[in-house]
């Protein structure tokens, strides 16, 4: 494993040239692109059209001129092909936490006389959460939080629905998506998948794997700037037998008819709330558009070699020093890899003093994301190279890389 390993493995990257379609400070090696998305130079152009023409100069009118009132599944269509799915069973809205919700209650709400929801132990605790919230207004229905390795056994005719993420915000472990649908139709219930550490590094198939509900993030691997909006996904034949708990004018069948009361438009339409937030989606183009072009089955690729690539340079440098965390199989994670150590925290704080940016998750993680668009394989070599000197001098042994920032 050397530098020049990693220099002739980028120069013949197939998606070499796609870090081109982002702004990154000189030098920076940013590794946490599984948290917020790096910045694409096509977003900041867009945004200022949006803003200085749209709604500067055309005003109320933008909704129907420019078609602002369509945006949700307009950019919808964008990320389509980057998560598998058909334009008309997407839709861009709200937060991902409130997607899962919205998701979750119109599952439950369309398998009645069935008592339970599943989902497994260290699930991401939003999604924990917002089960959380739904149970507490449903009175007999159940949560159950069990290991990931007895899912499958614990499905029966009581469960409603099986929640999971995908790719797993700490170690990075992927679920087999298809065995885990298969599984919960079995026994007639309904899955719900958060793709958030999935979308635009894996290649997704959500109809082909049998999905029939999914949300993610906005601001991760696709791009979407601080708090875009997340995406939800509802499986085209289930539509219309679904309903959000979270019923809004957006939602309704005529919202401009102002009727008295709810009536559901037909198709994915339903799922929206309120006003789309036109700058956040315009954001999100931008975010989507640097996948132009790119294959899905290329970024799973590279998710995989770069990730392998850089485990190996970790231990090679670091030795015993440090625990791998994620899975030892490419196919078996994403494009996201946690190390262990007792002082994970300030370890992480010393190599973001070096300009080598990634994150910490309790107990004891080093989290470091590889976006496939613009992390190259000597990013992965130099951010090991620097960890194993930061380890060998205890440069991370000092009072302010101990301190906890807010967020982590
Ligand atoms: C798996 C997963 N789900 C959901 C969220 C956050 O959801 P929200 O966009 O509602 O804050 C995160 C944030 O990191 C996440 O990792």
């Amino acid at each position: 494993m050397t530098l020049d390993q990693a220099r002739n493995l980028d120069a013949s990257d197939p998606l070499r040239e796609a870090r081109e379609r982002f702004v990154l400070p000189d030098g920076a090696i940013y590794l946490d692109g599984n948290s917020l998305g790096a910045l694409p130079k096509a977003t900041s152009p867009h945004l200022f059209d949006v803003i200085e023409r749209q709604w500067g100069e055309d005003l109320i009118t933008s909704w129907n001129k420019h078609g602002w009132i369509e945006w949700p599944q307009r950019v919808a269509a964008r990320l389509a092909p980057i998560v598998g799915a058909e334009p008309a069973e997407l839709l861009i809205a709200d937060s991902t936490t409130v997607c899962l919700f919205k998701l979750l209650g119109a599952a439950v709400a369309a398998r009645p006389g069935r008592s339970t929801i599943l989902t497994e132990q260290g699930n991401f605790p939003t999604d924990v959460y917002a089960a959380e919230g739904l149970i507490r207004l449903r009175p007999g229905l159940e949560l159950k939080v069990i290991p990931a390795a007895e899912l499958a056994g614990a499905l029966d005719e009581n469960t409603a629905a099986l929640f999971l993420t995908h790719v797993d915000y700490r170690s990075g472990a992927r679920h087999d998506m298809e065995a885990l649908n298969a599984a919960a139709h079995a026994a007639g219930a309904l899955t719900l998948w958060d793709l958030s550490h999935s979308a635009g590094a894996t290649q997704l198939d959500l109809n082909g794997s049998g999905c029939d509900l999914a949300v993610g993030c906005g601001y991760k691997y696709l791009n979407g700037g601080p708090g875009a909006p997340a995406f939800l996904f509802v499986a085209e034949q289930l539509q219309d037998s679904l309903q959000s708990p979270l019923s809004g004018w957006m939602g309704h069948a005529s919202p401009f008819d102002f009727a008295s009361s709810y009536s559901p438009a037909s198709g994915i339409n339903r799922f929206l709330t309120g006003t789309p937030s036109i700058l956040a989606l315009a954001a999100l183009e931008g975010g989507l558009s640097a996948f132009e072009g790119v294959s899905m089955a290329a970024i799973e690729a590279k998710a995989e070699a770069i990730t392998a690539f850089f485990i190996d340079a970790v231990e090679q440098g670091c030795g015993d020093e440090l625990a791998l965390a994620s899975p030892r199989d490419p196919k078996a994670r994403g494009s996201h890899v946690c190390f262990a150590h007792p002082q994970g925290y300030a370890v992480m704080q010393a190599l973001i003093a070096r300009g080598i940016t990634g994150d910490f998750r309790p107990p004891d993680l080093m989290r470091f994301g590889f976006a496939p668009l613009y992390n190259g394989f000597e990013d992965a070599w130099l951010a090991a190279a620097s960890l194993s000197e930061i380890l060998a001098t205890r440069e991370w042994d000092r009072t302010d890389f101990r301190r906890k920032q807010t967020v982590t």
